[in-house]
């Protein structure tokens, strides 16, 4: 019988038999010893219609359990993960209609609504623990800036897998106190995210145990690429637009990933722009880009990026200050006609308070990127009339609540009634609102 699954190599086309093969030459090629790449299915490719065009509402992520890399449902790790809403948000609509003369079709996957940790990074734990279950590994190194590690802690302690997470100094004290609540350790590196990951592998090298590998690890990028069924079987058509706060690159390689697999079937028609957002404190593609842009995309480019040590940011969840993904992240930005581009940090607290005061929904800083591109690719043109746009957003507001506490903007200190003026929620309207009418 064939077997469900199996991965070819992306630099010599060499077939991988399965995760054991995988893990014990250390997540490389057996041949060539790349770290690259792509997961194969055997499964009927036209399955995927029937899944997406379910009656019943999925559960979870497990409902493509016929494209993700397990054999046996025993091993399953869930928390309801995957599935979190896609909804069209009317008020961004109408902005663009009133400021810029733009009708469109904006649609959010908010993920704050994921069970486990209310991140999007709940899809690759979830995948990730049940693989490492179906394996037999008991022990696993995380690095991360801060959304991934809290997941995998909470799916592998659920997984019974202890998990050693290096984080950077300054990721954020939230995911801190989650990690440490599941009982798997911490270990905060005095550091930028590089030289976390660097000590990760130090560590997993010491002692012989199996690390996350990058963000075409197949345990993040299957998982991920759920999204796009996700877009079809509640947007009923693909995006024309694609947009997310760009760090590593998982979601978007995971968006190409799925169009790689189904190109055949022709069920996702077109592959969306990537308008993909950086915070202005740590935006080393944004940068490359807009260099490589300005000279023309001379040959080489993609090679072409500056490395920002030990970054100061207010948005530790998207820093990545050597990104070693953007060449290949450039040219598949550039096929899609996209753009990588930088958003003000300091706007993501205004951002909130819109999101809050409109759809009374708390999100996180790293959500308010996301979001934040959507209003740079307005203010640059990025954005055609009559197109559908699909913003991911990511993560809620309890992954970060010092962020949260300071998008509250109310209170006031009184002693007698008669101090304070009768309240009129509609006259914060203007207040919300401001930031955005005069961008
Ligand atoms: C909420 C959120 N948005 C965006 C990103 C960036 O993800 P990537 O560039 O790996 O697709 C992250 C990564 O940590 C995140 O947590
Ligand atoms: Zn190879």
């Amino acid at each position: 019988m064939k077997e469900k699954f199996f991965f070819r190599c992306r630099t010599c086309g060499y077939e991988i038999k399965d995760f054991k093969e995988w893990f014990e030459h250390n997540q490389k090629c057996t041949k060539c010893g790349s770290g690259k790449i792509y997961t194969v299915y055997s499964t009927p490719q036209e399955r995927i219609s029937e899944l997406i065009n379910t009656e019943n509402e999925p559960k979870s992520l497990w409902h493509y359990f016929d494209f993700l890399p397990l054999n046996d449902k025993k091993n399953i790790v869930t928390d309801g993960e995957g599935v979190a809403p896609i909804e069209r948000w009317k008020f961004l609509e109408d902005y663009a209609k009133r400021k810029y003369n733009l009708e469109l079709e904006i649609f959010i996957n908010r993920n704050d609504k994921s069970f486990a940790t209310g991140t999007f990074k709940d899809k690759g734990g979830s995948l990730a623990a049940s693989v490492l279950k179906e394996q037999g590994i008991k022990e696993y190194v995380v690095a991360s800036t801060g959304n991934t590690a809290t997941a995998f802690a909470h799916y592998l302690a659920k997984a019974g897998i202890s998990c050693s997470i290096f984080v950077p100094e300054n990721a954020l004290s939230d995911s801190e106190a989650h990690i440490g609540t599941y009982g798997q350790k911490l270990f905060r590196v005095k550091g930028d995210y590089a030289y976390a990951k660097k000590v990760a592998a130090d560590y997993a090298k010491k002692h012989g145990i199996l690390m996350t590998g990058g963000n075409l690890d197949p345990l993040r990028l299957e998982a991920k690429k759920t999204q796009v069924f996700e877009m079809l079987r509640i947007m009923g058509k693909m995006p024309d637009v694609y947009i997310q706060a760009l760090s590593g690159g998982t979601g978007p390689f995971s968006v190409e990933k799925a169009f790689i697999d189904f190109k055949e079937t022709g069920i996702f028609d077109k592959m969306p722009r990537f308008l993909l957002s950086q915070g202005d404190h740590c935006a080393p593609q944004a940068h490359a880009w807009t260099k490589a842009k300005k000279n023309g995309f001379p040959e080489g480019y993609q090679n072409e990026y500056p490395i920002y040590e030990n970054p100061e940011v207010l948005i530790p969840t998207i820093a990545t200050g050597n990104p070693g993904m953007y060449p290949l992240m450039a040219p598949l930005v550039r096929k899609t006609g996209g753009e990588i581009f930088e958003i003000k940090e300091e706007l993501a607290v205004d951002i909130a308070r819109l999101v809050a005061y409109e759809r009374v929904i708390k999100i996180g800083p790293a959500s308010a990127a996301g979001l934040a591109g959507l209003f740079e690719s307005l203010k640059q043109g990025y954005i055609n009339n009559g197109e559908t746009v699909f913003v991911n957003m990511g993560e809620s507001a309890g992954r970060a609540l010092d962020f949260m506490k300071e998008t509250a903007y109310t209170t006031e200190i009184i002693s007698s009634a008669d101090q304070c003026k009768r309240f009129n929620r509609d006259e914060y309207k203007e207040l919300v609102w401001k930031p955005f009418e005069n961008i």
